[in-house]
């Protein structure tokens, strides 16, 4: 399966901070935004990523990822022009693609949880068709919202609806098989001017092949479009990595876990980042030595991700 992160768009809300940068490089506590999309995608399994953002932003991406090989990934990247929707992705992601599936997620979704790498593989690993996850919010309208039926088999799909029939959201993390490289080509613009998403995930549900998996209570997704919300992420992260002493989004550890780099590798990546907390993170999870220090204990005794 082939990954594609969209990080397009203007980040109009988020002005005057998206002045001069990319939204999706904007801060969320201790790390760039767009290193929490890329580590679901590796914890996915998936290694073939193209970054896809605007003309103006993509040179960011690029000097900040690189062509993925310290992670011991392949990363591209291509322009989307006009903010045309997220549905135009895998029209421009289509040469990515060939003739594989594709995860797609949207550069400032976070997601966190007990169980999540698990669920990830396994929604890979029996795709057939779409596969959506769905997530209770109090806010619906502002989303892509996910009807069920009592059997919470997946019955209808709405974008934005001014009066939601449930509170279920669609986030924006969405696997496809190949077909929605065709699907693409034949969207049209909607009201508002966007190929939409949820025009393709209605398209796979008439088919009866949309599935939805729904992450409950305990799991956290968030979107970081405000500044409220974008703190709000941050905050998070810090509370999490303060209290337990492990890392969320922390790309350099899953791909080490992943098997994706050795130890001297993911030893070599801290000490790049000398003299920071991030650093020696990496540092102390290379050598193994981080089980003496009681916070780290309960990382390191983590089983490697293969
Ligand atoms: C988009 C999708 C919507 C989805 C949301 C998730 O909304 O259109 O279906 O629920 O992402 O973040 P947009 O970011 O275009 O408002």
């Amino acid at each position: 399966m082939k990954g594609i992160i969209l990080a397009g768009g203007s980040g109009t809300r988020l002005k005057p901070l998206t002045g001069v940068v990319s939204k999706q490089i904007l801060p969320v506590y201790n790390k760039p935004m767009i290193y929490y999309p890329l580590s679901v995608l590796m914890l996915a399994g998936i290694r073939e990523i193209l970054v896809i953002s605007s003309p103006s932003h993509l040179e960011m991406f690029r000097d900040l990822l690189g062509d993925g090989s310290r992670l011991g990934l392949s990363i591209d990247y291509a322009e989307q022009k006009e903010p045309n929707g997220i549905g135009e992705a895998f029209v421009i992601g289509a040469d990515h693609i060939g003739a594989d599936q594709v995860a797609l997620i949207l550069g400032d979704n976070v997601f966190h949880g007990h169980g999540f790498s698990e669920l990830l593989r396994t929604t890979a690993a029996g795709l057939d068709g779409c596969a959506l996850f769905g997530y209770p919010v109090k806010d619906p309208w502002r989303y892509g919202v996910a009807e069920l039926d009592a059997g919470r088999r997946l019955t209808a799909l709405t974008e934005k609806p001014s009066e939601p029939r449930s509170n279920i959201a669609v986030t924006g993390l969405y696997m496809y098989d190949n077909d929605v490289v065709g699907m693409a080509q034949d969207l049209v613009p909607s009201e508002r001017g966007e190929l939409e998403i949820t025009d393709i995930n209605r398209a796979y549900l008439e088919q009866g092949r949309a599935q939805l998996a729904e992450l409950g209570r305990g799991f956290v997704w968030l979107d970081m479009g405000t500044h409220d919300s974008l703190l709000e992420a941050g905050q998070y992260v810090q509370i999490l990595e303060k209290r337990q002493g492990v890392r969320i989004g922390c790309v350099e550890e899953i791909a080490y876990r992943m098997g994706y780099i050795g130890a001297e590798e993911c030893h070599r990546l801290g000490i790049e980042q000398a003299g920071t907390e991030y650093g020696a993170y990496l540092v102390n999870l290379a050598e193994g030595t981080a089980a003496s220090h009681p916070a780290a204990a309960a990382t390191t005794a983590l089983p490697r991700m293969a």
